[in-house]
C-alpha cells in the first residue's frame, strides 16, 4: 500500500508494556514520516502517561518527535482516574484514530465509547471476551461507517504470510493435528498484571493462547468449534489468584485438534523474552505434511560479557529480530520495524484509507466490507470466532476443563 501523508491525529489509550513496547514507537515513527498527525496518549494514571514520556528507549529512539500527554490536571500523579480518556477523546476531532490497550475487560466500554465518539479505532487483541459484545461493537461501527481492527501481530509475521499462502495453495493438504505453546517469562507476575490478571477476568489461555487460535484460522481458513481448557491457580504476588498456567484444546470444524499451552513462567534466567512456537500435522497429498514454526528462536544466539540490566534480562539471549527492532539508519534516532510494527501501521493506515478513498456513509462502509472480506486484517466480523473461543474458555476454565460447543453466528 502507497505511504501516503495525513494530519489525521490519533490517540493512544493506555500506557502499559504493549503501549512501550509496539504502539508507541509505531505511533511516532508514522509520525516521522508525517504519515499521522499528532500522537496524543492518556491512561487512567498521570504517572503512566509521564513514565511513558520519560521512558529511555523512546527518548533514544525519537528525540526528534513525541507524544502528548493528557493529563488530569485536577489528579495526583499516582490517583486512578478510570474515566479520564473521555476528556481525551472529546478532545479529538471525529473520524480520526484511536488506538485501545488497556485491560482486556475494558476493551467494550472504551471500544464502544470511541464509536459512539466517531473514531476509528484500533484493539488490542483480544478485541472483547463475549461474542454478543464483538456484535455490538460491529453494529455499532456498521451504523457509523467506522473501522474496527483488531491486532493480531502474528498475521504480518511473513512466517504466518508465508504459510497462510502455501496452505491455501494445497501444499499441506489439511490441518489434522498440532500443539503450540506461549510462556510469557516469569517476571509478568511482579508488573501491574497483578491488578488485571485474575482468575474472575482473565487467564493465561485467554490472555496469549488466542494468538496461536487466530494463526490456525488466518493460516487455514478452519473456524474452530470447541473448546476444553484446564487451568492451574496460583497465587500473584499481592495475594490475588489466578490462572497462570492453562491447558487448551482446541478443535476445529474439520475434526482437528490444536493443544495450546500457556503460562507466566518462563524462566526469568531463560534466553529470549519468551518461549513460543507451534506445529501443525496436515495430510499432505496422502503421505503427510508438516508445518513448524519455532517463535522464539529465529537464528540469534548472543552470549554477553554481563548480564543484561532488566527483569527477564540474561547473560546468554536469544532475541528475535522479527518482532520488533530498532534500527540506526542514519539521522535522528532509530527507525523501529518489525511485524508489531507492521500490524499497528496497517490497521491505522486502512482507517486513514477508508476516510480518503470514501465520500460517503455507503462508500466507507463498502470499502470495510471489503477489508472485512479479505480477512488480512482482524475484524469483529472476520475474526469472531476468537471471542467465541475466549468465552467457552471461560465457561470451560471455571468447570474444570469441561468441553465447551462454540456458538456464534456466521459472518
Ligand atoms: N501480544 C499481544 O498482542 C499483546 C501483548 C501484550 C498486551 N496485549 C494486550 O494489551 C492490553 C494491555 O496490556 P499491557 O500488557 O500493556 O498491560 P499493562 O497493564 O502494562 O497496561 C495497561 C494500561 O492500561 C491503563 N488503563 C487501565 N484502565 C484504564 C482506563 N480506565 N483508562 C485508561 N487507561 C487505563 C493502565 O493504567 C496501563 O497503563 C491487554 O488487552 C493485553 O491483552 C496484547
Amino acid at each position: 500500500m502507497p505511504t501516503q501523508r495525513s494530519d489525521t491525529p490519533v490517540l493512544l489509550i493506555g500506557a502499559g508494556m504493549i503501549a512501550h513496547d509496539q504502539i508507541v514507537p509505531t505511533l511516532l515513527q508514522m509520525r516521522r514520516e508525517g504519515v499521522i498527525g499528532r500522537v496524543s496518549v492518556c491512561s487512567q494514571r498521570n504517572r503512566s502517561v509521564r513514565a511513558l514520556a520519560q521512558a529511555p528507549a523512546l527518548r533514544r529512539a525519537f528525540p526528534d518527535v513525541g507524544f502528548d500527554q493528557v493529563l488530569d490536571s485536577s489528579a495526583g500523579a499516582n490517583e486512578r482516574r478510570p474515566d479520564h480518556y473521555r476528556h481525551a477523546l472529546a478532545g479529538l476531532p471525529e473520524r480520526s484514530v484511536v488506538v485501545v490497550a488497556v485491560p482486556d475487560q475494558l476493551h467494550r466500554k472504551i471500544v464502544l465509547e470511541c464509536l459512539r465518539a466517531n473514531q476509528h479505532v484500533c484493539c488490542v487483541k483480544p478485541l472483547v471476551l463475549r461474542v454478543e459484545h464483538s456484535l455490538e461493537i460491529e453494529s455499532e461501527a456498521r451504523d457509523r461507517g467506522l473501522l474496527v481492527g483488531v491486532e493480531y501481530h502474528k498475521r504480518f509475521d511473513p512466517r504466518s504470510l508465508m504459510a497462510r499462502d502455501r496452505y491455501r495453495a494445497g501444499q499441506f493438504g489439511e490441518f489434522r493435528l498440532g500443539c503450540a505453546r506461549l510462556m510469557e517469562k516469569w517476571h509478568y507476575r511482579d508488573s501491574n498484571f497483578q491488578n488485571w490478571f485474575t482468575a474472575d477476568a482473565t487467564d493465561s489461555f485467554v490472555y496469549i493462547g488466542c494468538h496461536y487460535v487466530d494463526l490456525v484460522h488466518f493460516v487455514t481458513g478452519l473456524l474452530p468449534s470447541a473448546v476444553s481448557v484446564y487451568g492451574v491457580l496460583d497465587d500473584l504476588p499481592n495475594g490475588r489468584r489466578g490462572y497462570l498456567w492453562t491447558d487448551a484444546r482446541v478443535l476445529w470444524e474439520n475434526g482437528a485438534c490444536l493443544n495450546v499451552q500457556n503460562s507466566l513462567s518462563y524462566p526469568d534466567a531463560a534466553p529470549g523474552p519468551n518461549t513460543q512456537g507451534m506445529t501443525l500435522y496436515c495430510t499432505g497429498g496422502g503421505r503427510g505434511a508438516l508445518l513448524d514454526h519455532s517463535d522464539q528462536y529465529r537464528g540469534i544466539a548472543y552470549s554477553f560479557g554481563a548480564p543484561s540490566s532488566g527483569p527477564g534480562g540474561t547473560q546468554y539471549a536469544q532475541p528475535s529480530p522479527d518482532y520488533f527492532l530498532y534500527q540506526h539508519l542514519g539521522g535522528p534516532g532509530l527507525v523501529p520495524t518489525g511485524y508489531g510494527v507492521r500490524s499497528v501501521r496497517h490497521i491505522v493506515q486502512e482507517a486513514l484509507r477508508v476516510e480518503r478513498e470514501s465520500s460517503s456513509l455507503e462508500e466507507r462502509r463498502r470499502l470495510i466490507a471489503k477489508i472485512d472480506r479479505e480477512g488480512i486484517l482482524a475484524t469483529p466480523s472476520n475474526s469472531r470466532y476468537n471471542e467465541a473461543v475466549c468465552e467457552a474458555a471461560r465457561e470451560s476454565i471455571l468447570n474444570k476443563g469441561a468441553l465447551v460447543e462454540l456458538a456464534f453466528p456466521a459472518d
